[in-house]
């Protein structure tokens, strides 16, 4: 359904789009999306079984980033008083989908599976998606600013964590990267506005207990 239609829905059809949006995401791998997967035609070296159980950890973590990130730009976009600003949330929700179905092909390949709370992450993200939509439009951007880039530097910590030989998750990680710092400028573009440092550091401790929680669970 094109996002421009939405607000001529009754307030029913829009929870009952949103709960299906919730239900694919949780449940569901996305499409193939327009761009390529950043891992085809690259060769791993072989993966030790702890180095396995490792990536595929932190591979979950980043998928559950993710599902958390639909989440986030969905609440967003149910709340934002502009049309534009709620269009542009919906339209990023669409973008990251391409990096929810990259995660879960690299866990496929690994044989692991996706995080058992991905109701949690999403429901939880969608529900502060749209207080920070409901607090106002550029306090909306720069929520979605500060997010990525504490979503970059994450990712960095990542690429870091890697084990030397996995070069498909590297690729798929650095492409990821290179996207959420384009986010984070894109928000900041638009006039995002400079969150208190409470919320940024509310924000960090939120996703530091994903992180920790997605690597087994
Ligand atoms: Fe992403
Ligand atoms: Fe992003």
């Amino acid at each position: 359904m094109p996002a421009t239609n939405l607000r001529h829905l009754s307030l029913t059809d829009r929870l009952l789009d949103e709960l299906q949006h919730g239900l694919k995401t949780c449940h569901l791998r996305p499409p193939a999306a327009p761009r390529a997967y950043p891992a085809d035609g690259i060769d791993d070296d072989e993966l030790s079984a702890p180095e396995r159980y490792h990536v595929a950890g932190l591979m979950r973590v980043n998928n559950a980033g993710e599902v958390a990130a639909q989440g986030l730009y969905r609440g967003q976009a149910l709340t934002a008083r502009d049309d534009r600003v709620g269009n542009a949330m919906r339209e990023a929700a669409a973008e990251e989908n391409e990096h929810l179905h990259w995660c879960q092909r690299r866990l496929e390949e690994l044989g692991a599976h996706r995080s058992l709370l991905d109701g949690v992450w999403y429901w939880g993200s969608f529900a502060i998606g749209a207080l920070a939509g409901a607090a106002g439009d550029r306090l909306s951007l720069g929520f979605v600013e500060e997010t990525e880039q504490q979503v970059g530097r994450h990712l960095e910590k990542h690429l870091e964590r890697l084990p030397h030989e996995d070069h498909r998750s590297r690729a798929i990680l650095e492409a990821m990267r290179a996207d959420e710092l384009r986010h984070a400028e894109n928000a900041a573009q638009a006039g995002a506005a400079e969150l208190p440092q409470p919320v940024k550091s509310a924000m960090t401790l939120v996703s530091k207990i994903m992180t920790l929680t997605a690597y087994r669970l």
